[in-house]
């Protein structure tokens, strides 16, 4: 049969709409239907929400918010809106898997108190190794954490970093107010790398320092990509930094052994010379691996978190001001330039900005786990195979969890926050491995930065951009003085 020429408009005009409606819900079609249609033995049902479009889901409207209207926690807001607060779990489909976003502190502290259930996965572990922290579980995540805290985030080990990293921090305060115009984000990028440098290795400012940061740039931008070992894709590229990377690190690895270069007291002696109960020592792969999650784990949220400092200081006088005073008060009984890590502890408005700072940067928006089996939370149906998104910035800019989230207020923490709404490193067993240095180290520069020197946002009004990470658009571009 013919269709004359005439009804083709037709046909297409009313094809349309349907297309676009098979479109809208392909998704649901595909990974909701079928979970409706088995039976629950309790009644648990799926948490509300859409799963988008097909392939890409949501994540048309996850850019909408992060980055054009530049409101990412309007994204989280509207679907409170129109599904309900519930139990702060939304369905939805999102970087490539189903998934449930939790985002509510009991919620996200189920999640992740129920490691057995909600595992960490990353794309590929041929990035960080598959001896590293981030990829290793139970038992062996147990063993290689108690290690690892030992040498990086215990009292014994704070003290000594402490002193190490201050001469290098010193240098470069000193160098921004030579140069006096500075972009922030640049400048802490520089002084956090030649501090794990020293810290993790014993290299000093050079050009094996500048390849290793090329090299992790590469790492980096792999590590949340679809794991395709083609040339040209970004995962290809990572691969090709890894390679690198791990022949210089086994390099100094092989000099500390050869050489007795083992007295210089880096991160890469510690994990090298650590015993555990037994007596048994980390292999060379476990520290090289464990060199690279360090780096990984440290550098990108701690360069962040400096940066944010200086912005929120200079945003809030009187904040810098009252920290200004206490620091003063340090250094006046002091007779040398540095502060130990018991100077730290006695500064408690220090240490509120510290944890106001981090609570602002947001630098993780979520945390992915994997659920390993079908779960139900109060009514609620986790499947199996789907991704779990604890959407822990939310966490701190919600107004039920925090008053005023938007403003930078350290004397919040006079009072303890509410149960569960910290949650800026994450939780249970899988918790940062690094809080206590990062806390540290930002404390020693808030410290050196508020009895030294004077600074000024060029831009005060500049926008703040949310991908990858939040951060002013400028990076922070300031003028830096001595007081
Ligand atoms: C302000 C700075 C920092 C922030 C906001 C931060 C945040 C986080 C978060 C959110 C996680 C994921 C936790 C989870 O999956 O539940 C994590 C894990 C981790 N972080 Fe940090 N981190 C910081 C600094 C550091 C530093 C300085 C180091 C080490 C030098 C470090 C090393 C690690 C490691 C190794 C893990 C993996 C822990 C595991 O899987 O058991 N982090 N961090």
């Amino acid at each position: 049969m013919e269709i004359s020429e005439g009804v083709w408009p037709a046909v297409v005009l009313g094809g349309l709409p349907l297309l676009g409606l098979l479109f809208w819900w392909w998704n649901e079609l595909r990974y909701v239907l079928p979970l409706k249609l088995q039976r629950s033995a309790t009644g648990a049902k799926l948490p509300p929400g859409h799963m988008g479009f097909p392939f890409i889901g949501e994540l048309l409207t996850f850019l909408w918010y992060f980055k054009f209207l530049r409101r990412p926690d309007e994204f989280i807001n509207a679907k409170r809106a129109k599904y309900g607060d519930g139990v702060g779990m939304y369905r939805t489909h999102l970087f490539g898997s189903p998934s449930i976003i939790t985002c509510f502190p009991a919620v996200n502290k189920f999640v992740f108190q129920s490691s057995d259930i909600f595992t960490l996965v990353w794309p590929s572990n041929d990035l960080l190794g598959r001896k590293s922290l981030f990829a290793v579980h139970g038992k062996s995540h147990e063993r290689l954490k108690s290690y690892i805290t030992k040498v990086i985030n215990q009292p014994d080990a704070l003290r000594g970093i402490a002193l190490l990293v201050q001469p290098h921090m010193l240098a470069s305060l000193e160098s921004w107010a030579q140069k006096g115009r500075i972009n922030a984000y640049d400048e802490v990028k520089k002084m956090t790398l030649e501090n794990i440098g020293k810290l993790f290795l014993s290299l000093e400012a050079g050009p094996l320092l500048d390849t290793i940061d090329k090299l992790f740039g590469g790492l980096t931008d792999g590590l949340r990509a679809q794991p395709f070992n083609i040339p040209g894709t970004a995962f290809h590229h990572a691969l090709q930094c890894r390679k690198k990377l791990e022949a210089i690190f086994g390099r100094e690895l092989e000099k500390k052994k050869t050489q007795k270069k083992g007295l210089t007291n880096d991160l890469m002696d510690g994990l090298m010379q650590i015993r555990d109960d037994e007596g048994d020592k980390l292999s060379d792969q476990e520290v090289i691996d464990n060199i690279v999650s360090l780096v990984v784990g440290g550098y990108a949220s701690t360069s962040l978190a400096s940066m944010w400092a200086i912005y929120c200081l200079a945003k809030y006088p009187n904040v810098l001001e009252k920290l200004r005073e206490e620091n003063l008060a340090i250094s006046r009984n002091k007779t040398a330039d540095l502060i130990t890590s018991e100077d730290v502890s006695k500064m408690k408005y220090t240490n509120m900005v510290v944890e106001e700072t981090i609570r602002m940067a947001n630098s993780a928006a979520c945390i992915f786990r994997l659920a390993t089996k079908e779960t139900e939370y109060k009514g609620y149906k986790i499947p199996k195979g789907w991704n779990v998104i604890l959407w822990v910035r939310y966490i701190h800019t919600d107004p039920n969890n925090f008053d005023d989230p938007m403003i930078f207020n350290p004397d919040r923490w006079n009072e303890p926050a509410k149960p569960g709404t910290y949650q800026v490193f994450g939780g249970g067993t899988r918790i940062c491995a690094g809080n206590m240095l990062a806390r540290m180290e930002l404390a020693i520069l808030l410290h050196h930065l508020s009895t030294k020197y004077k600074w000024e946002l060029r831009n005060p009004n500049a926008e703040v951009v949310y991908l990858s990470f939040p951060k002013p658009a400028d990076g922070v571009d300031i003028m830096f003085s001595k007081i």
